[in-house]
C-alpha cells in the first residue's frame, strides 16, 4: 500500500503527519517513507537518529548511481526511510521545462 500526504497549503503539519504516522504503522508492519520534498524535513527528522552519514538519497537512486536498498536506512524496529539531498532538486530545476 502507498500513502501520500499532500495539501496546496504550506506548513499545515503534512511532514509531522507522515512520520507519526509512518511510526505508529510500523509498530506492526514494515515502512518505508520516501522522502521526496525538496526541503528535507523528513531527512531532518531522520538525520539524528539515523546519523549524519546519510550519503545514498532518493536522487542517487533516480539517477542510477545506487540501489534503493543502499539508500534505505533503518529508522526504529520496521520502519525505514530514504532521504533526499538538495543535489537531487538542483538537477530536477536545470531539467524542468515550463510550456
Ligand atoms: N498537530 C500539530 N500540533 C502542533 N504543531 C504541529 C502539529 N503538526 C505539525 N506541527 C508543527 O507545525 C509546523 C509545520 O509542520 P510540518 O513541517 O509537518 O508541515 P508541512 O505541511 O510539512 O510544511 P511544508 O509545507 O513546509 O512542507 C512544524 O513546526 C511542526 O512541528
Ligand atoms: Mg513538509
Amino acid at each position: 500500500m502507498i500513502v501520500s500526504f499532500g495539501s496546496v497549503k504550506g506548513g499545515v503539519g503534512k511532514t509531522a503527519c507522515c512520520m507519526n504516522i509512518a511510526y505508529s504503522i510500523s509498530k506492526k508492519y514494515k515502512v518505508l517513507v520516501v522522502d521526496f520534498d525538496s526541503q528535507g524535513s523528513a531527512t531532518h527528522h531522520i538525520s539524528a537518529k539515523v546519523g549524519r552519514n546519510l550519503k545514498a538519497s532518493i536522487g542517487d537512486v533516480l539517477s542510477g548511481k545506487c540501489s534503493l536498498e543502499k539508500a534505505t536506512h533503518h529508522y526504529g524496529q520496521k520502519m525505514y526511510v530514504v532521504p533526499v539531498n538538495y543535489d537531487f532538486y538542483e538537477s530536477i530545476d536545470e531539467d524542468r521545462s515550463y510550456t
